[in-house]
This record gives C-alpha cells, sequence and structure tokens, in this order.
C-alpha cells in the first residue's frame, strides 16, 4: 500500500468508535500519508485532542471560535482527500443540509479535494429513513460514501451502522487513490515470477536461497496499480499476496516450470524475478535421511532453465524480461544472457552495489534492452525501482507494436 505524498484530513466526530480513528491516523502515515485532523466538540468526550496531535505531529483543528479560526480554508485548500471517520448520525445530516456550527463542518464546506464518508451508528439509528435519506445525499453530491459493518455495537445492538475496522478504509483510501492513477497495462496480461524454490532434500529437510521475494511481489503490485490483470507465479515467501493479484504458490523449479507453462501463452509481458534453483537433488528420501559417520555428499541434477524454455517459444507479440544477478563481468555476463535466452529486456542486479540485491528494500540496477540500450536506475525503493522496471517494458512494448 502506498499512499506517499498524499495529503489526508481526517475528520473525526464524537462516537465510541472515535478509537478507531487513531489506528487509523496511524495506518495512513505508515501508509506515506501526510494526515491532519479535525475533530468536532463532542470528539473529545472519546478520545482527547492531544492524542490526535501527538500522533499527527500537528495541532489538531477543533474550535471554529480559536485564534487559528481560518485555518479551515487553507485546509481545504491543502488536502488530496478528505476521510470523515467515523460520521456520526448529527454529522452526517448536517453535512448533507449544509450547516457548518463546528471546525469539522467547515473544513467539509470549505473542502475543494474528495471527501469519503465512513458512518458509525447504532443499529435502529442507521437503518432510520432520515440517515439513508441524508447519505443519500451525500452520494449525490459525489461524496464516497462507505458502507458500515455488521455485528454487536457498544449498547449491545446487533446488526447494521457499525465503523468498519481502520484496514477496511485504508484499503478504499488506496482504492480511491489507485482509481485516479494512469493505467498504462489495462487490457495487457502480465506474468511475474517471484522468490526463491526449495528443492526437497526428504520430508524435513529442502535446498534453498536468500530471495525474499520483494522485488518480484513489487513489480507484482506496481502491474495491478497500472491496470494489468496479473499473475505471481510465487516460490514460498512470507510476504502477502499484493491487492488485486493472482497468486500461484510454486515452491520447487519444477513447480514452477508447471505453472509458467500453464499461463505464458495468455501473456502480453513476462517479467522472471524468482530465484530459481540451477540443481535439485537428484532422488528425494521417502523418509527421513538419518546420519552417518562419515560425510556426505549429495548428488544433484539440473533443473529446467524456465526462462530460457519460455524464451524458445515466446511469440513476437509477447516481451521477456530476465533478471542477472551477477557479482564479476557484470555487464557482458548479463548480455550474454538475453541473447542466450531470447529476452527482450534484462535488468542487471549488481551485488557490488551497496543496497541491491537479496533480502534489501532498496535495488540499483540497470536495464539493457535487445538493442544493448542501456538505462541505469539509481538506488531507489523496490518499489520504485519496479516502476522503472515496468516503465521501460511498456516503452520496449509500445516501441515493438508501432514497427
Ligand atoms: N531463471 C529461471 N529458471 C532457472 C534459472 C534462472 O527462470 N532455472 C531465470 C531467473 O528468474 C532470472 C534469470 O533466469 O530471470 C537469470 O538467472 P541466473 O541464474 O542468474 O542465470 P543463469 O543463466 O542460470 O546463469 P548463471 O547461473 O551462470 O549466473
Amino acid at each position: 500500500m502506498n499512499l506517499n505524498g498524499k495529503r489526508i484530513i481526517l475528520g473525526v466526530s464524537g462516537s465510541i468508535a472515535a478509537y478507531k480513528a487513531v489506528i487509523l491516523l496511524r495506518l495512513l502515515q505508515k501508509a506515506g500519508a501526510e494526515v491532519k485532523v479535525v475533530i468536532t466538540p463532542s470528539t473529545e468526550q472519546f478520545v482527547g485532542s492531544l492524542t490526535f496531535s501527538s500522533l499527527a505531529g500537528t495541532p489538531v483543528f477543533k474550535g471554529l471560535w480559536d485564534e487559528n479560526w481560518s485555518e479551515h480554508v487553507d485546509w481545504g485548500n491543502w488536502a488530496d482527500l478528505m476521510v470523515v471517520a467515523p460520521a456520526t448520525t448529527n454529522t452526517l445530516a448536517k453535512m448533507a443540509h449544509g450547516i457548518c456550527d463546528n471546525a469539522l463542518l467547515a473544513v467539509y464546506m470549505a473542502a475543494k479535494c474528495p471527501v469519503m464518508v465512513a458512518p458509525a451508528m447504532d443499529v435502529d439509528m442507521f437503518s432510520h429513513p432520515r440517515t439513508q435519506a441524508n447519505l443519500k445525499v451525500l452520494e449525490g453530491d459525489g461524496r464516497i460514501v462507505l458502507d458500515t459493518g455488521s455485528g454487536y455495537h457498544a449498547s449491545g445492538l446487533l446488526g447494521k451502522g457499525r465503523l468498519l475496522e481502520p484496514e477496511e478504509i485504508l484499503e478504499a483510501v488506496a482504492a480511491h487513490f489507485d482509481a485516479l492513477l494512469p493505467k498504462p497495462l489495462a487490457g495487457k496480461h502480465v506474468l511475474i515470477t517471484a522468490g526463491p524454490t526449495q528443492e526437497p532434500l526428504d520430508p524435513v529437510r529442502f535446498l534453498t536461497n536468500r530471495s525474499t521475494g520483494k522485488m518480484g511481489y513489487a513489480l507484482a503490485e506496481q502491474a495491478a496499480y497500472m491496470g494489468a490483470t496479473v499473475t505471481l507465479v510465487s516460490g514460498y515467501t512470507h510476504l502477502e499476496e499484493p491487492r488485486g493479484v493472482n497468486r500461484i504458490v510454486a515452491r520447487t523449479a519444477e513447480d514452477m516450470y508447471q505453472a509458467v507453462h500453464a499461463v505464458a501463452a495468455n501473456q502480453d509481458l513476462m517479467i522472471f524475478s524468482a530465484a530459481v534453483a540451477d540443481y535439485t537433488p537428484a532422488t528425494v528420501a521417502d523418509q527421513k535421511m538419518k546420519k552417518g559417520d562419515g560425510d556426505l555428499s549429495i548428488p544433484l541434477k539440473r533443473t529446467h532453465d524456465i526462462l530460457k524454455s519460455v524464451g524458445a517459444i515466446k511469440r513476437e507479440d509477447q516481451t521477456l524480461v530476465g533478471f542477472a544477478l551477477e557479482t564479476q563481468n557484470e555487464q557482458a555476463n548479463a548480455e550474454g544472457k538475453l541473447k542466450r535466452k531470447n529476452l527482450d529486456l534484462i535488468v542487471l542486479n549488481s551485488l557490488n552495489d551497496k543496497g541491491a540485491g537479496f533480502g534489501h528494500d532498496t535495488n540499483q540496477v540497470t536495464i539493457i534492452d535487445r538493442n544493448l540500450k542501456k538505462t541505469p536506475l539509481p538506488l531507489a525503493s523496490k518499489q520504485e525501482i519496479a516502476v522503472g522496471i515496468l516503465q521501460q517494458a511498456i516503452a520496449w512494448m509500445v516501441g515493438q507494436e508501432s514497427v
């Protein structure tokens, strides 16, 4: 989830659910957003403004008659999004009718940005015809009205009207910003391989490598943001399935080979970032291997080179991108792989670069195309590197279409 650089006003009205707004504030900040908080007078019955201002790092706007009373206009111009969570019956009704008798409502009336509303109230207040009518008015005004959760309320009543969980509101915020992004991969199918493979020796042991899968997962996530239908064939990792991505878990090189070939023909763009074992134990013991007195050698056999096998059958209209992780003769080795595996682009990862490669949250790569044009990308987060790689791949695809 990436809300870097987004400016959000969090409007909190007086409900027992106001404590969830504290968690939402934290989640929005963790995702990279800059957040300012405005509250209604009754919010402080539930959560003190000091809690919000300490976490936000800026004073909370709460009094229409304070020294800073005119700030509502500045705030209204500043924000990319205003999120009112929790939005009580009273606040919703006032928003729907343009009543402006507190700081939150003044900011709302001055806001030039989109406004998202997360209602929170008891079951009967929520189902009341006036509340439902007010929600319709807000929708008609172009506000994003979120659903409510269903379950037990603080009052003991059971049913609709509970504030969504902070994580669900965060999802809605991210989806709102995603929808605004350009979609250069709309209508395209993209396959990404990621993570390490595990080659079993016996039921409890396997050979693997230090890949974490972060680079491939960032590629999958960014390709989905760009509008692609994404299939992620992943070795075993601790990473969560990226939003909007179809993940297929493939533990061994053989599993990955099968999974890739099952979908390769449908893809427009394929990026192979997985660290696939080149060798696997020649036999896998049925039972746990017992130690003996002497040393042990384990015979290994070659696995399929998945990338090369796809390069051998790829169509003209398909773009194939590989990774090369090198420690010496970097450029020459990468160019050799580009040719041998019939790639369109290769992403050269030099382990000699600080902050690049396995396990880091950052990476530094050079992208080399079939014509040996080199595009270095500076050290950056794996998300930013993923965007850079995808932009190069898109430029290549556009270039090929116009040939
Ligand atoms: N790859 C693959 N299947 C394999 C091995 C590698 O699909 N069995 C892919 C990787 O995902 C990566 C690229 O091939 O995109 C480069 O892998 P690498 O192991 O560095 O290249 P090799 O040609 O195997 O060269 P070497 O081991 O000699 O460095």
